[in-house]
């Protein structure tokens, strides 16, 4: 950990313009500079550096953030490992965070355990290229396999020998302690005896996201199908296989410029579609897939295309973890391959084009993949076929954007010969169940009063925000003026006026109407902000622009580029324009009624559909239920049009 104070002398130092200078040549344009935007391709430049604010934004694919950003985007760090890079530029010494003499340890221990990783790898690397049993029996093991010598160093793939503690013995020998071999697993030691985990094994390094090596997979050279044929690195501090995927550093570039990531389950499936050039691949590496491994491809796209092996196995393997991976927001596709072949197998039987064209082919969206794939199994059992329809909308059902999961139902009512009302409904069942889930994704307690509790909308409740504008305008009054007076109240005990602050008028307001917002990061800043209150020397633009959480200081470095909209708000007639700040008692609190307004309107809709549906389905009560909810709302309209000086057009 990095004290905090190191962390502020690097923000301070890393000017944003000197940072991004290293990669992107900027030219002055007015108070801001511009350039050609280095993460994505263009010929006009569109990426803008403001030195003022601190903060980068491209117009053109929307990527902005601060200094640490920056760096973390454009060298794949973390946000530590970041201000680290920014440290080691600026020559600025890194402070660990008070770290007690455990903390100490454990850092040291886990960089003994990856440089005795890193030692091993050479090791296991040098015995197949340079000894006589390596290239005997490892090299010429890959090479029948047909794998190509720069495959085998890019992937650094290499020998353990056979024997019961060479390895072992060599790394003592060369000074590095047994506790660390042991920690790692490379050693396995019992009170009488040591000896090596791998021997006899060809060894796959596994490198964490930085090219580290952090664990090994050792596959055995026997047919004995009484050995397993993988052994892998156990659980250590450093290897934690959930979090990991194999391939992963050395397909990240690959996989952000081709914005999509192929899966697959094994070693040499990943190795072999490199050697046919296809280098965005990653492998989850025998397990089914985690919420980890799913995150980690999800830094770099929103495309995952899985491949499995041609047999019923690898059919259900692929089918495991999938609605994990909906759920995320991925779009995912699956490309099956002929029975009996695995991508290893398939790809070496074709030549790089062919496979490139049976991908192209191929590949199926998974949805359509899943209903076909049931579909062929119940025929025209009834009962199959309704919980087959259940088994596909709950995988629908779990994608977060709306107009994804409406396109997804169409299709199916389709495929299904379903009636999509009928899908809907399906839908609406399984939100029932999870109450949890409705309140996460529903429009929530907003406006508490207006609200009739009513059945739910039997309509796919949208996880997009309905007043993302609004709520953005808002915020930027918020971080923009939060430490400005809005206007005074007088206090009746002293009469001398006490100011009141915008930030604390604008979260008291929010408060007063309980209004959340549905997207995750507003949210955030607003709970942050509220915790900095009291906090006199509290400058919100700075710390939300460099804030660790990437969707929060994205969000807020999007809402500080945005241009000026002009709002309708401070045009005055005569084409006058006032500065903003100078006119906060009237902006803040039409911007917040606005807001309000945006989101009763909102609802408005969703009970109209209600009622619309509920008469479709003969459902009485229903109806009625949101006759109530309507009205109720179309009174709070009314009263919040009176304050906005707008009228609703009454029939
Ligand atoms: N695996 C494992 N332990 C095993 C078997 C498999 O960890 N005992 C993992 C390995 O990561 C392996 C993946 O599961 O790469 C897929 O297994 P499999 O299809 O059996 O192996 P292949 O990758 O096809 O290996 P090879 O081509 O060398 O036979
Ligand atoms: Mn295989």
């Amino acid at each position: 950990m990095i004290d905090q104070g190191t962390i502020q002398l690097i923000l301070d130092t890393a000017e944003i313009s000197d940072v991004v200078g290293d990669f992107v040549t900027l030219k002055r344009r007015g108070t801001s500079m511009i350039g050609l935007c280095p993460f994505h391709n263009e010929k006009t430049p569109s990426f803008n550096v403001s030195q003022a604010k601190g903060i980068y934004k491209c117009f053109g694919c929307g990527k902005g953030g601060s200094s640490v950003n920056f760096i973390m985007e454009h060298e794949h760090l973390s946000y530590a490992d970041a201000l680290r890079w920014l440290a080691s530029k600026y020559n600025i010494e890194i402070r660990e965070k008070e770290e007690n003499p455990e903390d100490i340890k454990e850092r040291n221990d886990r960089e003994s355990q990856l440089i005795v990783s890193e030692f091993a790898q050479k090791f296991f690397s040098e015995q197949l290229w340079e000894t006589n049993p390596g290239r005997l029996v490892g090299l010429s093991y890959l090479r029948q396999r047909g794998m190509r010598d720069d495959i085998i160093k890019k992937f650094g793939i290499g020998y353990c020998p056979e024997g019961k503690d060479i390895m072992t013995t060599a790394a003592v020998k060369e000074g590095f302690k047994m506790e660390y071999l042991e920690k790692t697993g490379l050693t396995i030691k019992r009170e009488e005896w040591i000896r090596d985990r791998f021997s006899g094994r060809m060894m796959f390094p596994i490198h964490g996201i930085s090219g580290r090596v952090i664990g090994f997979g050792g596959r055995t050279l026997t047919q004995d199908k009484t050995i397993a044929k993988y052994l892998n690195s156990p659980e250590s501090d450093i290897y934690h296989k959930s979090r990991v995927l194999y391939g992963i550093f050395q397909a990240k570039r690959s996989i952000i410029q081709e914005d999509k990531c192929y899966l697959v389950e094994g070693y040499t499936d990943v190795t072999s579609l490199h050697q046919s050039g296809i280098e965005n691949v990653v492998a989850s590496s025998g397990t089914s897939l985690t919420i980890d491994q799913i995150r980690l491809i999800r830094r770099f796209t929103n495309n995952v295309t899985i491949i499995y092996d041609g047999d019923q196995a690898g059919i259900k393997a692929s089918m495991r973890g999938i609605d994990m991976v909906l759920e995320e927001g991925i779009n995912v596709k699956v490309l099956p391959l002929p029975e009996g072949e695995d991508p290893d197998s398939f790809s070496r039987s074709m030549s790089a084009t062919q496979l490139g064209d049976y991908i192209k082919a191929n590949e199926t969206d998974f949805i359509k993949f899943k209903t076909k794939l049931l579909l062929a199994g119940v025929e025209n059992d009834p009962i199959s076929r309704a919980k087959l329809i259940t088994d596909i909308v709950s995988s629908i059902a779990v994608i977060p954007a709306e107009i994804v999961r409406s396109e997804y139902l169409k299709e199916c009512s389709r495929l299904l010969d379903v009636r999509e009302t009928v899908l809907y409904n399906e839908i609406r069942k399984l939100k029932v169940k999870s109450e949890d889930d409705m309140v996460k994704h529903q429009e929530r307690e907003l406006l508490k009063e207006a609200i009739v509790k009513v059945t739910p909308v039997s309509t796919p409740v949208p996880v997009s925000n309905p007043c993302e504008n609004e709520e953005r305008e808002l915020l930027k009054l918020l971080l923009k003026y939060g430490a400005h007076v809005i206007f005074e109240i007088e206090n009746p005990e002293n009469n001398i006026p006490d100011p009141v602050y915008v930030a604390v008028f604008i979260l008291s307001e929010l408060d007063a109407d309980q209004m959340v917002s549905v997207n995750p990061a507003i949210k955030m800043v607003y709970d942050e902000y509220r915790d900095h209150l009291d906090d006199e020397n509290f400058d919100a633009i700075k710390h939300f622009v460099n804030h660790p959480e990437r969707q929060i200081s994205q969000l807020v470095s999007d809402i500080l580029s945005e241009k000026n909209k002009l709002s309708k708000f401070w045009v005055k007639k005569g084409s006058f324009i006032e500065e903003e700040h100078e006119i906060l008692p009237q902006l803040v609190p039409k911007v917040l009624q606005e807001y309000k307004l945006r989101y009763i309107t909102f609802l408005i809709a969703q009970a109209e559909l209600g009622i619309r549906k509920a008469s479709e389905n003969n459902d009485d009560e229903g109806v009625q239920d949101f006759q109530k909810r309507y009205q109720k709302l179309k009174t709070v309209e009314r009263l919040l049009c009176g304050h906005l000086g707008k009228r609703t057009i009454t029939s």
